[in-house]
């Protein structure tokens, strides 16, 4: 551990956390894809500059999910045994978001990623020190999943109350499972971070 790494207590040690950060990344990046791959099935109704966001979105997270499969095998982390699970449940969240049109859609993508970006952030303030290698990885994935929530934040209007319950419950929805699959580390990693200046990559990253 190098002096730009956060202090953290004895709950957080390295190789496990590593490989619960590495299995819920992992498995997310496939619930992404089954999601914009569901959306994408209706491509035909929807205009070309939404056809155009899906395909970009689409080519990002499955390069997001190589990384993170290849950074595993680099770490002999073996794949999250409920990775199906996230497939089905994501590509199920792609239709019932197509039920709410294009607002429907980008209002998914931007409850998602508002959830997402603070638990990679987090993740890898972690690692900066202990897996560099990682937490680099980590803040790029980072800038483009940023892009997506800012896409997804223009497509709607956040003061309508079906939009507002909707991203309200899929943002929970999406911290639920990240706590189940880090067994509750990623609330304790938030905790500890609260606690503690930015570092490192935390601070490339900013708020
Ligand atoms: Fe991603
Ligand atoms: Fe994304």
């Amino acid at each position: 551990m190098t002096d730009a790494a956060p202090a953290f207590g004895l709950e957080f040690p390295l190789e496990r956390t590593r490989a619960r950060i590495l299995r819920v990344n992992h498995s997310g990046e496939c619930g992404a894809v089954a999601i914009y791959q569901a959306q994408r099935l209706f491509g035909w109704a929807w205009s070309d500059d939404l056809n155009a966001f899906l395909a970009d979105a689409v080519a990002h997270e499955k390069t997001h999910r190589k990384c993170f499969r290849e950074a595993m095998r680099d770490r002999n982390v073996s794949p999250c045994a409920t990775r199906p699970l996230w497939v089905a449940g994501g590509f199920l969240l792609g239709l019932v978001s197509v039920l709410g049109g294009r607002r429907g859609i980008y209002a998914c993508t931007a409850a998602i990623e508002q959830a997402v970006h603070g638990h990679l952030a987090e993740q890898a303030a972690y690692l900066t020190g202990r897996d560099d290698a990682l937490a680099e990885l980590i803040a790029d994935i980072l800038q483009e999943e940023i892009e997506h929530m800012r896409e997804g934040e223009k497509g709607f209007d956040p003061d309508c109350a079906a939009a507002a319950g909707f991203t309200g419950m899929v943002r929970s929805a999406t911290d639920a499972l990240v706590w189940l699959a880090t067994f509750g580390d990623s609330s304790r990693l938030r905790k500890s971070l609260r606690l503690q200046p930015p570092s490192g990559v935390a601070r490339r990253i900013g708020p």
